[in-house]
């Protein structure tokens, strides 16, 4: 693990970073949304590496993550307006554009896919080290397959270690959850994956409403419409529950019983009305109740949680509203 200044990147730092790269190597690196698996994206066979090492199954397809719109145009047969439009308002940002693929785009990025996902992250390390490599990277993120995303090159190194052949640690992710992809390659937009940037902001952009996919449910190995959404997905170790603030005399009641059918068990609860008060045995965390702070913190505290060995997980349900969508999206994973 490297550190490297998030703000100016050390010139020398990125060098080595894009040689491993250039040579066919894995580097993670930082981005805005969650550390990132990094290969040489138009390298087949580096790519194939980041399969084996997140553990990822070979329907999964990966993000391309390029410096500017131009090099975004190169990737794809079909940059629409809405694409310009969408680029315009949110790039370098937290979103990901499925277009149909150039040739130039190895089948694996896209698990055979005809279209490929594309972002153009923010973070200066990120931009840094495609600009050095002066080609587009394969990310997905740098977890292993069906792990918590990692938000701190630690957890990058606890979750990956050995199987990756640098980690540049650039400090906390700071969007903190995975980046919105939106579908683009029929005429009505499709929104595969919420995050921070929702379904209201896309469509105000694009002057009409976004559909939504509906979740997954595909037979295993089976190319998918929006592989992501593999249900159980984005999950701590813990048991996790998600409840509803006026429930939480049945919570009480519920993490009382567990852990007495579990000896030793403990339990920690993710609350976002302060005011509620669990049982002493609970130990009760206050999320922030604003829907991009709280996007901030979530892996990371359940990433904490996990390491300090927590048996069990009750989580207070957000609001519904498009603003915490992505949130949304993530708990219903991570406890389904
Ligand atoms: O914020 C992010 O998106 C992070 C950082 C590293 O950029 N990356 C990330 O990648 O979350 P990953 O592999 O964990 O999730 C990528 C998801 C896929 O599981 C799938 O849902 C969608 O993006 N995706 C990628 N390419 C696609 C394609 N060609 N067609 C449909 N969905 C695609
Ligand atoms: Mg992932």
């Amino acid at each position: 693990m490297i550190d490297v200044d998030s703000r100016a990147p050390d010139p020398d730092v990125i060098a080595r970073a894009a040689k491993i790269l250039r040579d066919g190597g894995l580097v993670a690196f930082p981005t805005e949304t969650v550390y990132g698996l990094g290969a040489d994206a138009l390298n087949a066979t580096a790519v194939l590496k980041i399969f084996e090492a997140k553990g990822r199954p070979a329907w999964n397809p990966i993000i391309t993550h390029v410096a500017n719109t131009d090099s975004a145009r190169a990737l794809t047969t079909a940059w629409s307006d809405s694409a310009e439009k969408l680029a315009h308002a949110f790039w370098p940002g937290p979103l990901t554009l499925v277009l149909p693929k150039r040739d130039v785009v190895p089948d694996v990025v896209t698990a055979g896919l005809s279209a490929v996902g594309i972002r153009v992250p923010s973070h200066p390390v990120a931009l840094a080290i495609i600009t050095a490599l002066n080609r587009p990277i394969a990310a997905p993120s740098a977890n292993r397959f069906t792990e918590l995303s990692p938000t701190t090159a630690w957890h990058v190194q606890k979750s990956l270690g050995d199987r990756v052949d640098m980690i540049l640690n650039g400090g906390a992710s700071d969007v903190g959850i995975e980046s919105t992809v939106i579908d683009l390659t029929s005429d009505v937009p499709v929104l595969l994956r919420p995050g921070v940037i929702g379904r209201e902001q896309l469509a105000r952009v694009l002057g009409h409403d976004v559909s939504v996919a509906e979740h997954d449910t595909d037979v295993e190995g089976e190319a998918r419409l929006s592989p992501g959404r593999t249900e159980r997905h984005y999950a701590p170790r813990a048991d996790t529950w998600l409840f509803d603030a006026n429930d939480v005399a049945t919570v009480i009641q519920a993490t009382c019983e567990y852990r007495v059918r579990n000896t030793n068990a403990t339990v920690a609860a993710l609350m976002l009305d302060w005011s509620l008060t669990v049982d002493s045995a609970v130990r009760a965390i206050r999320m922030p109740r604003d829907p991009l702070a709280y996007a901030r913190r979530l892996y990371a505290t359940l990433h904490e949680l996990d390491a300090e060995g927590y048996s069990l997980i009750a989580i207070e349900r957000p609001p519904r509203s498009d603003a915490w969508a992505g949130v949304h999206d993530r708990l219903e994973r991570a406890t389904h």
